[in-house]
């Protein structure tokens, strides 16, 4: 924490260990602090004052908030590097990748103090002459979300951005794993002038007491979450009582597809930035490779070859392209994937060491078969499973066999097959010769039980804003 220039970013450490949660850098294991634990009271006096903040904050106008939210985008820039150093300390994340998300979140601020202004109602054509009929948007009120470790600071401006401009106040529950990074850009949007009460962070150890109230809070209009397809169902369970509206943004298995027409260079390009990003712990990554028969061969050797180049270490040091997995969980599960492919007949390319601490190689594995539990799971981490397909028909029914439907990605250059098979995908998401798809302009969601909503794009603004029909009679 001694490289940090800008101490305001991390004034929410506390001296106090008692009720407070460790911070650790999953790298070394070393404690990195200590942020309060808060209680279930201090929580629900954080509801009842964004719900008093929200009242005036919506009677501001677009303009007003635009402008604090351009100030916000402004400060989290000029703090690039600090943000990114919190964050590679306590996510592990190669630095490079730490600055691109300051840089990824920042995007979203900027972005929705932009749509703030085009939250735009409609005038719409009269079935009775003595009437006229028009819509306008509001704020939903107060939003709360859940948010996760592996994009500690992105996935709570895609929220908190959006939700701000629309004339919302928001309180994110950050990962116990990753909270450094939301006190710090939570800090930055005091510093720009947003009033209090209207962006809050609460931290908990206790992450079932906190959706709980949550989701049965009803000063709390809207729930936005990150995370498991589990936690998902079990937050929307909680909030049908209150009949909430939801965001979920929850697990993904996404095919990675090399189709024998395929620029073989560009697709191991895209499959190494796409499975290796935060060393594989991201709900978009490609879990599953399907390539076909006759560019088999060549895409393992290639693909394999580019792996031998990454290095994995703590995501602080020059050079680092894979860090650690973020705690014990992650590291055991992924090598159980392993192991029970490799008992099932697949067959370890390259990789497949277990590393001490919580690094784990990156790793291709051949000879694997559709129905192993590491293509039907979700991997979260650095392992490549590579499967032969001979047809596209077997091939778009093996893709869209799973429960998830967030991202997914292919490689041709025919422009028929591109658009049918684009069609037939059944994602939320789809990448086309490309690896890394994220960005600000664009709709992020999934369909099937991968989630509802949408986050970005101008319609990540609509989930919080209320349509209102007025009808004006006796004209
Ligand atoms: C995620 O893994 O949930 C987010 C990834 C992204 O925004 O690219």
């Amino acid at each position: 924490m001694d490289q940090i220039k800008n101490l305001s970013l991390l004034s929410a450490m506390c001296e106090n260990v008692n009720s407070a949660i460790t911070v650790t850098n999953p790298a070394t294991g070393h404690v990195l602090g200590y942020v309060p634990s808060h209680s279930r009271e201090t929580i629900e006096n954080v509801i009842a004052k964004a719900e008093i903040a929200q009242r005036s904050w919506a009677k501001t106008t677009a303009k007003q908030r635009a402008d604090i939210l351009m100030s916000w985008y402004q400060l989290l820039m000029d703090n690039q590097e600090d943000l990114a150093r919190i964050m590679t300390l306590e996510q592990g994340k190669p630095l490079a990748e730490s600055r691109g998300e300051v840089a990824y979140g920042a995007s979203f601020v900027q972005w929705f103090a932009e749509e703030a202004k085009r939250a735009y109602g409609e005038t719409i054509p009269t079935p009775s002459s003595d009437r006229r009929i028009m819509t306008i948007t509001q704020p939903v009120g107060v939003a709360a979300a859940i948010t996760p470790w592996n994009f500690p600071i992105a996935m709570i401006t895609r929220k908190a951005a959006p939700a701000i401009a629309a004339g919302c106040s928001f309180i994110a529950k950050p990962a116990a794993q990753t909270p450094l990074s939301a006190y710090a850009v939570t800090e930055l949007a005091r510093q720009a002038g947003l009033p209090e009460g209207l962006l809050n962070i609460v931290t908990s150890d206790d992450a079932v007491m906190v959706g709980e109230l949550f989701c049965s809070s009803d000063k709390i209009n809207k729930i936005s979450f990150t995370g498991s397809t589990n936690v998902g169902r079990i937050l929307m369970r909680q909030s049908a009582e209150s009949v909430k509206r939801v965001s979920m943004e929850l697990g993904g298995n996404a095919p990675f597809i090399v189709f024998d027409d395929a620029d073989i260079d560009l697709a191991v390009k895209g499959a190494i930035a796409s499975k290796f990003r935060n060393a594989g712990q991201t709900c978009v990554c490609a879990n599953r490779f399907y390539v076909h028969d006759a560019v088999y061969d060549k895409f393992v050797e290639k693909f394999a070859a580019e792996v031998a180049t990454l290095t994995v270490g703590n995501g602080i040091d020059n050079g680092v392209n894979v860090g650690p997995l973020i705690d014990a969980n992650a590291k055991n599960k992924v090598q159980r994937l392993v192991e029970e492919a490799v008992a099932q007949g697949a067959t370890i390319s390259i990789g497949g060491e277990d590393l001490d601490g919580q690094f784990f190689t990156p790793t291709v594995l051949t000879h694997v078969q559709h129905s192993m539990s590491i293509v039907q799971e979700e991997i979260f981490g650095p392992i490549a499973p590579v499967i032969r397909f001979h047809d596209d028909a077997s091939l778009i029914e093996m893709a869209n066999d799973t429960i998830y439907g967030l991202a997914s990605y292919f490689y041709s250059k025919d422009i028929n097959r591109i658009f049918a098979v684009a069609e037939a995908l059944d994602y939320g998401m789809v990448g086309v010769n490309e690896g890394v798809i994220s960005t600000e302009v664009a709709p992020f969601g999934g369909v099937k039980q991968s989630g509802i909503g949408r986050e970005g794009a101008r319609q990540g603004l609509d989930e919080y804003l209320n349509t209102k029909y007025i009808c004006l009679g006796g004209m």
